[in-house]
């Protein structure tokens, strides 16, 4: 959810709206003399549970309470947004455009630092004559000179000051060397080196920029690895070691490999498995899986098998569902299957007998590769992991695992997705799958009422109205937005048929100038980050997208129709609603002539798109 959607959430449009004119009752909806031309019989209408507003009169525009504002106040975009913020207490957030230029060049120098210090670690490891035990562990441990290299791996030596004084001869504080973590203040003053007789691990941003450290104990004394602390640079639940190596193989491939340790990543990529990061011992973070996302949508994980536990699994699952429902509505996925759907879910890898990938990869390279075939969804691999650990004749087993799967199978949003894994759970309980259907059935009621106690204002028919419409817009965006060709198209696109003001606005910001740079600079910094969403969108979308002019102007007339149609559609219904009020009211006869003579132009032009849309379809089921 952004921003503009969480404002909108909060925010009423019945109140804002009443605060500029009286609103009268109408059926389920509000009527009122139009706040922005002069009339005697209303002709504007509100539509709370679609958070809209139309006037049917002289104006003939409508919105979302953003527009409402920005029309009623003079207000741009950005200043209703404030406005409306500061009303339903929604902080905004400025994602990317928070770092000052002090901020940034502070930062660039704690930068630099840790490239530094990298790059003496090395050099000690390679050079450094007191590293000889080091050099005899990294030879141990089986990794060649080349991956030594190109991980630049690195030794601390067994000293307490060694790296601070080495970096003050180049200029560099040690309370600098605390920022960066690799330096630790005594509580009487001074300072300490905080690696000492390590094996020292860059670890790098996926732009390659040195943000931490980890070292490892040569011998096996505890704790095993020291860490850089939280830092302004290191933030360790966003962080995958590995991943500025990992980045052209996972694009390449199109699937990321998650492993824990360092250790495990180093040996993948020596011996070829080069889409492969590390999560570094912690559990699995949604700001991972999203850096994941971005490069490929085919994530597998490789854990330790008694460690994938339930809560990550469902932890996954919310953020796989956001996933899918983008691709429902585009124009050449129809149909959906189960076996379509499921590659969007996590794969696991099952490791057994506490083996590290590490030990697998270099005992038998092509075992792994083996194993990575056989990785299965990790809902299947948590149902088939509790199964195994039941005994199938105790019913109180049965109910139990029941008992534990059905909020996890209740989160899935996907009917087709849920109707699988209630026949798998029928089967492999040996129970019948109608009584799991109605359990389940109660379980998502119980918790849709939850929901529904718990918060928002607006009605479950609102939310599917914002979300019928909004992602065709945002696809419609990010076509535009990437491909320069589109222009032409682009250009007659009427703002009116986007129903969400922000991207009506991105949408005006780009017809008059379609510079990426500039559209950024000029929007609100809150919609920064939802910009850089748009931009990303595209990584969902078949390849022939990308290559193929003449698919990519298809793919964007089909969504202008249909948000036309969508457009068109709304605003029937909403005429049908103000009829039926109206009519039990019995007056103003003329008012509904009129709003009738409307309708049917509105009804001719819906024939028309369906017209147009019916060819276009013809046309590629015979391609
Ligand atoms: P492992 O214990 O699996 O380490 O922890 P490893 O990478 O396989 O190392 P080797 O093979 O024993 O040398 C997995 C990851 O958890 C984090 C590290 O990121 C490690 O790579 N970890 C583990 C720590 O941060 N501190 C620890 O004390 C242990
Ligand atoms: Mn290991």
């Amino acid at each position: 959810m952004n921003t503009v959607d969480e404002i909108k959430q909060k925010i009423d449009i019945v109140e804002v709206i009443s605060q500029y004119t009286k609103l009268q009752k109408s059926g389920r909806n509000f009527k009122a003399v139009c706040p922005f031309h002069t009339e005697k019989t209303p002709s504007f209408f509100v539509f709370p549970d679609k958070q809209s507003w139309h006037c049917f009169g002289a104006c003939g525009t409508g919105g979302d309470v953003f527009t409402f504002v920005m029309k009623k106040e003079g207000m741009y975009f950005s200043q209703a947004l404030r406005l409306l913020a500061e009303k339903a207490n929604v902080v905004l957030t400025y994602q990317s455009a928070k770092t000052t230029g002090e901020e940034r060049e502070k930062q660039n120098r704690l930068l630099k630092i840790n490239e530094v210090t990298a790059e003496y670690f090395h050099y000690l490891l390679l050079h450094s004559p007191e590293a000889d035990i080091a050099r005899q562990y990294v030879e141990k441990r089986g990794l060649n000179d080349k991956t030594v290299k190109s991980f630049q791996l690195g030794y601390a030596l067994p000293s307490w000051d060694n790296l601070i004084s080495h970096l003050a001869n180049s200029g560099y504080h040690a309370e600098e060397l605390v920022a960066t973590g690799s330096a630790i203040a005594r509580e009487g003053g001074g300072y300490y080196d905080r690696f000492r007789n390590k094996l020292m691990f860059p670890i790098r941003d996926i732009n390659g920029k040195v943000i931490g450290f980890g070292g490892r104990a040569l011998d096996d004394s505890l704790p095993k690895y020291i860490n850089s602390p939280q830092t302004a640079l290191f933030d360790k639940s966003s962080v995958l070691y590995g991943i500025e190596k990992a980045k052209p193989a996972i694009m390449q491939k199109d699937s990321a490999v998650i492993m824990e340790g360092y250790m495990d990543v180093i040996t993948a990529h020596q011996y070829g498995f080069e889409n492969t990061v590390a999560s570094m011992g912690t559990s699995l973070t949604d700001r991972q899986i999203s850096v994941l996302r971005k490069l490929s949508k085919n994530i597998v994980v490789a854990l330790d098998a008694d460690q994938a536990g339930l809560a990550a699994t469902v932890r996954s699952i919310s953020s796989i569902d956001e996933q899918i429902p983008k691709e429902h509505w585009m124009p050449w996925s129809t149909s959906k299957t189960y076996e379509e759907l499921v590659k969007y879910e996590i794969q696991v890898v099952e490791i057994r007998d506490g083996k590290d990938p590490d030990e697998i990869i270099k005992k038998s390279p092509a075992q792994w590769g083996k194993l990575l075939d056989e990785s299965q969804p990790i809902i299947d691999f948590t149902l088939k992991k509790e199964i195994d650990n039941i005994n199938p004749a105790s019913s109180q087993d049965k109910s139990a695992v029941v008992t534990k799967f059905l909020p996890i199978l209740s989160h899935i949003d996907d009917p087709i997705r849920r109707a699988h894994y209630v026949q798998k759970l029928a089967q492999l309980l040996n129970v019948d799958e109608r009584f799991l259907k109605d359990a389940l059935f109660n379980t998502r009621n119980q918790e849709q009422r939850y929901r529904k106690a718990k918060g928002s204002k607006i009605s479950k028919g609102a939310a599917d109205f914002a979300t019928s419409s909004r992602h065709v817009e945002e696809y419609c965006l990010s076509l535009l937005l990437k491909y320069p060709d589109l222009r032409p198209v682009g250009m007659n696109l009427s703002p009116n048929y986007f129903e969400q003001s922000e991207n009506r606005d991105i949408l005006c910001k780009w017809q008059q100038d379609a510079d990426i740079i500039n559209i950024q600079e000029n929007l609100d910094p809150a919609l920064h980050g939802y910009f850089e969403r748009l931009l990303l969108f595209d990584k969902q979308l078949p390849p022939s997208v990308y290559e193929d002019s003449y698919t990519r102007e298809e793919a964007l007339r089909d969504c202008v129709s249909r948000l036309q149609e969508v457009y068109l559609k709304n605003l029937e219904t909403k005429k049908k609603l103000i009829l039926a009020a109206e009519a039990e009211g019995g007056d103003i006869e003329k008012q509904i002539s009129t709003l009738i003579e409307h309708g049917i132009s509105e009804s001719q032009q819906l024939k028309e798109i369906f017209k147009k849309r019916s060819r276009f379809f013809s046309r590629a089921k015979g391609a």
